[in-house]
């Protein structure tokens, strides 16, 4: 069995090679970036393959993301319609992601930069803790790592709500659901987590109309994709105060270009892209788990629906 992996990174490429070779002994796994001659594989692993990968690799039965969303894939076009395509569950990422917005939330939730303040003016104040009844926090996209977010914040005693597309049920989370749904959601957010995938119907979906209908001083974190965002509309509604700050992890242009607003405003503190990164040798063991599943002739879980775009 022949393995390509097509990672833009040569490290990761080689980290991912020595891991499925270890994984799955009889196979050959080599790396692909574009311009290298291509040839026959059974199966594909990467990030932002490119057209060009499909164009000069033959035979492949199904291609595996290296992360848990799939825009970087589908977005760049060339991925053959009828070429399974299936992205990582979980595999390390749940508490990653699970970490990085308790983080946030608590840190909101016990008012530590005012303290932060407060020490550099040497002041000694307690401050009010807001009324934990009071601090509803939405989580939007109830998969496999938006239930782990919004199950963990519910375990710390925070009034959680979730909203996804279908229907869910998840313990000590108010589950909303469908585009009726979401202004009653939206309204109930101190904090509001996105946890969307990219897809055309998510794409931009966050603007100034949607930003309105947050309570007044709510706060956003955005672990999702930056595309999620209209990002001036973002930053009018941080302007203005309408909304107390934001988190971001991710960006429509990615590195964050180096003049970019977000910076150094204010009310925003931004992240690399490192929410839940993606951790090699646990993803190697998923997909060569999957592999072997599929040369069984089994369904594997994981499998893209091309038609909603995750
Ligand atoms: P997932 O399991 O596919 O879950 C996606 C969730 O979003 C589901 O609950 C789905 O609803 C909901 N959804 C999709 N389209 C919707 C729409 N139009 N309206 C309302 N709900 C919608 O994905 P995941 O594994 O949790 O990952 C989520 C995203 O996190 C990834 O796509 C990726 O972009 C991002 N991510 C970021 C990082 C980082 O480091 N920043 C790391 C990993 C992943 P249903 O339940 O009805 O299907
Ligand atoms: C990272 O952003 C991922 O989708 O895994």
């Amino acid at each position: 069995m022949r393995i390509v992996v097509a990672h833009p990174d040569a490290a990761t490429r080689q980290q991912w090679c020595s891991e499925i070779s270890a994984q799955l002994p009889g196979a050959t796994a080599f790396g692909w970036q574009p311009g290298d001659s291509g040839g026959v594989a059974d199966y594909a692993i990467g990030w932002r393959p490119g057209a060009e990968l499909f164009a000069a690799v033959r035979g492949l039965r199904a291609f595996f993301s290296t992360g848990a969303g799939v825009d970087n894939v589908l977005g760049q076009g060339g991925l053959p319609a009828d070429l399974p395509l299936i992205r990582l569950e979980d595999a390390g990422m749940a508490q990653q992601m699970a970490e990085y917005c308790s983080y946030e939330v608590i840190r909101l939730y016990h008012q530590r930069a005012r303290y932060e303040q407060q020490q550099r003016e040497h002041i000694w104040r307690e401050l009010e803790p807001p009324a934990r009844a009071g601090f509803g926090v939405g989580v939007m996209g109830l998969g496999v790592l938006g239930a782990a977010v919004a199950g963990t914040l519910a375990g710390f005693g925070y009034p959680v709500r979730g909203y996804s597309r279908s229907p869910r049920d998840i313990a000590g989370v108010t589950c909303f659901s469908g585009a009726a749904a979401l202004p009653g959601f939206l309204a109930g957010c101190r904090v509001l987590i996105l946890m969307l995938p990219l897809t055309p119907a998510t794409t931009g979906l966050v603007d100034g109309d949607f930003l309105a209908r947050l309570p007044r001083g709510a706060y956003l974190v955005n672990v999702a994709r930056g595309g999620l965002v209209i990002e001036d509309d973002l930053l009018a509604a941080l302007d203005s105060g309408r909304l107390a700050g934001a988190t971001l992890d991710v960006f429509g242009q990615e590195p964050l270009p180096s003049g970019h607003r977000f910076w150094d405003h204010p009310r925003v503190r931004v992240t690399p892209h490192i929410a839940a990164i993606t951790l090699v040798a646990e993803s190697a063991r998923q997909v060569a788990a999957k592999i072997r599943q599929l040369e069984l002739g089994e369904p594997v879980t994981g499998l893209v629906d091309r038609s909603r775009g995750y």
